[in-house]
């Protein structure tokens, strides 16, 4: 299999969309990598779960939005990559990790914009800078937007916009990492049912049904409404797929 021995690493694969993109990646025989924020257990599972493809998998922690700690995180990396994967480098980033913040534009606060950038944005960026040595050539980044970054909601003003700096990060990532082989794509997921915003959209029958009747094929997403088009970018058949936005909403807000 042309994905044989080629190594991806999903942060915030603990549960959600991470994790369905770590096991939907592990299905077509990539090793993964996941990262977890608190949730140990549930990444351990996760790492279970991805062995049953019969590829390697481990998890580490990691907060993406204390960038101090990335150094001695790729050399964890660095560790696991030999000892459990007999590898040196990884061919696949998965900037995945990340939360919500429901807040209008005129009552955001600072301290909520800063949580927000840390993670959503300032995190993604230097977590990927300093992915590229281990990074091998020919591999690819994939970024994680939001159908709130084409269409606006109230709320999610601060949110929106740090999604929309990725979108915009992508492309100059896919221009200067091109020369290295190294693809940037981002996912852009509508609303889908996970822990995301306290599990509003999968708990509240009301904001569930708002989106259903907003979305074309007239209902919410779920987590593997998601993983398969992560997956589908690590493979040989997306090899051409470059500095694309690829949102996958059911086609909400048309
Ligand atoms: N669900 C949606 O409707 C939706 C729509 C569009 C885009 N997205 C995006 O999709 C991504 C995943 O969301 P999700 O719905 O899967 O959310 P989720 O179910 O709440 O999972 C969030 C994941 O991110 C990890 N995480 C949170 N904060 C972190 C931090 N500071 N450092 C490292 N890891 C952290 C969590 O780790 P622990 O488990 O250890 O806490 C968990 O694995 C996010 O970037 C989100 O913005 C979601």
């Amino acid at each position: 299999m042309e994905t044989q021995n080629k190594i991806a690493l999903v942060t915030g694969g603990s549960r959600g969309l991470g994790k369905n993109a770590a096991l939907k990646i592990a299905a077509k025989g990539i090793g993964v990598i996941v990262t977890y924020q608190s949730k140990k257990e549930e990444a351990e599972d996760t790492v279970n779960e991805i062995k049953q493809f019969g590829v390697q998998a481990a998890a580490l922690q990691l907060n993406v939005a204390d960038t101090k700690t990335f150094d001695a995180f790729f050399v964890e990396v660095k560790t696991i990559l030999k000892s459990v994967f007999d590898a040196e480098k990884f061919d696949f980033l998965i900037n995945n990790a990340g939360i919500g913040i429901h807040a209008s534009f005129a009552e955001t606060t600072e301290e909520q914009f800063d949580t927000l950038v840390n993670i959503q944005f300032k995190g993604a960026f230097f977590l990927t800078q300093k992915a590229l040595s281990l990074l091998n050539d020919g591999g690819g980044i994939i970024n994680i937007s939001t159908g709130l970054a084409r269409f606006a909601l109230p709320g999610y003003a601060a949110y929106a916009s740090m999604k929309g700096a990725m979108e915009t990060l992508t492309r100059y990532q896919a221009k200067e990492l091109g020369s290295r082989g190294i693809k940037a794509n981002i996912v852009a997921p509508g609303a889908i049912e996970t822990d995301f915003g306290g599990g509003v959209v999968r708990d509240n029958e009301q904001v569930n049904a708002g989106i259903a009747s907003n979305t074309a094929l007239g209902r919410v997403g779920l987590p593997d409404d998601i993983g398969g088009v992560v997956a589908f970018l690590c493979t040989e058949d997306a090899r051409w797929i470059n500095a694309q936005r690829i949102e996958a909403s059911g086609g909400m807000f048309l």
